[in-house]
């Protein structure tokens, strides 16, 4: 099928395609706060020039692994790249194509850019749809996690993982959505507010929560809920190793044996009951 040129620039659009040096202007003025560079006005105006080399290295990375200080100060909606994106894209292509029923939920969802996505390819694609997209997170960051294979990740000491629920909720109304119509907000740890979620069906669960302890909570809590032939996409199960643990000791103790697919450096998903288990 020939690329949508709408869907192509909403990418573009939520992944700050257009504007990736603005991460290399953010960092450098972050070094001279720090005493590590000296101010330079020329530079911030003009960083494209001055920063030419990391922003080729950026520009010539399609897997958009690398870089990835510059990258975080740059993402505008999502740090999801082009492929991750593209991912949500085909797997709510093949959800509508092939009728499975239930709801898209992301749970860790920072600035919300991912399901701005997923609501906007919705209402694009089968406007009359009811289903309906939940965006899980604290909506101030990470939890202080107890789990051995956390303690090498001190996330919730992180400001730039923490984006709060009215800011979303504005970049939502910035892309001409209510955040109110067909949207969910479930504000809180994971660990109290999944336990009693009852959505009624997910056809897609996207974890995007770093930790094992909130990968985990995820799993435990949402993964009954997906339907059979449903998506299970983990963000960072390539780039974060408690994240890699927690799924893998899930799908040790479930016993699930649906193949995982790669989708670029990092993110992984499969789909509920391809083994036929
Ligand atoms: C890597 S960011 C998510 C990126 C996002 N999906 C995007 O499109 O850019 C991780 C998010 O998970 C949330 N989070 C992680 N663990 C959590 C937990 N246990 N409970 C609630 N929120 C959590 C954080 O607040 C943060 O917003």
């Amino acid at each position: 099928m020939a690329p949508d040129p709408y869907i192509e620039l909403l990418k573009k659009v939520i992944s700050g395609h257009f504007h990736r040096e603005n991460g290399m202007r953010i960092n450098y003025l972050l070094n001279v706060a720090y005493g590590a560079q000296p101010f330079d006005l020329g530079k911030v105006l003009d960083i494209r020039s001055h920063a030419s080399d990391a922003l080729a290295r950026i520009e010539a990375d399609p897997d958009e692994a690398s870089n990835y200080r510059e990258r975080i100060f740059g993402f505008p909606y999502s740090m999801l790249g082009q492929k991750r994106l593209y991912n949500v894209e085909a797997a709510l292509r093949i959800i509508l194509h092939e009728k499975i029923p239930g709801d898209i939920l992301e749970a860790g969802v920072w600035r919300g850019g991912a399901c701005i996505f997923a609501r906007m390819l919705l209402n694009h694609l089968a406007p009359d749809s009811d289903r309906l997209v939940w965006l899980c997170d604290s909506f101030e960051g990470l939890p202080p996690s107890e789990h051995e294979a956390d303690k090498p990740h001190p996330f919730h000491l992180d400001l730039s993982l923490r984006c709060p629920l009215e800011q979303v909720r504005e970049n939502f109304r910035l892309f001409g959505l209510d955040p109110d119509h067909k949207t969910r907000f479930v504000r809180g740890f994971f660990a109290d507010t999944l336990p009693r979620l009852q959505t009624g069906g997910l056809s897609l669960l996207r974890a995007d929560g770093d930790l094992y302890i909130s990968t985990m909570d995820i799993l435990e809590n949402l993964y009954a809920q997906v339907v059979p032939g449903g998506f299970v996409i983990i963000d960072d199960y390539g780039a974060l190793e408690p994240c890699r643990l927690a799924t893998d000791e899930f799908r040790r103790r479930l016993g699930i044996r649906d193949p995982i697919r790669w989708i670029d450096w990092t993110g992984i998903y499969w789909r509920k009951g391809e083994a036929g288990g």
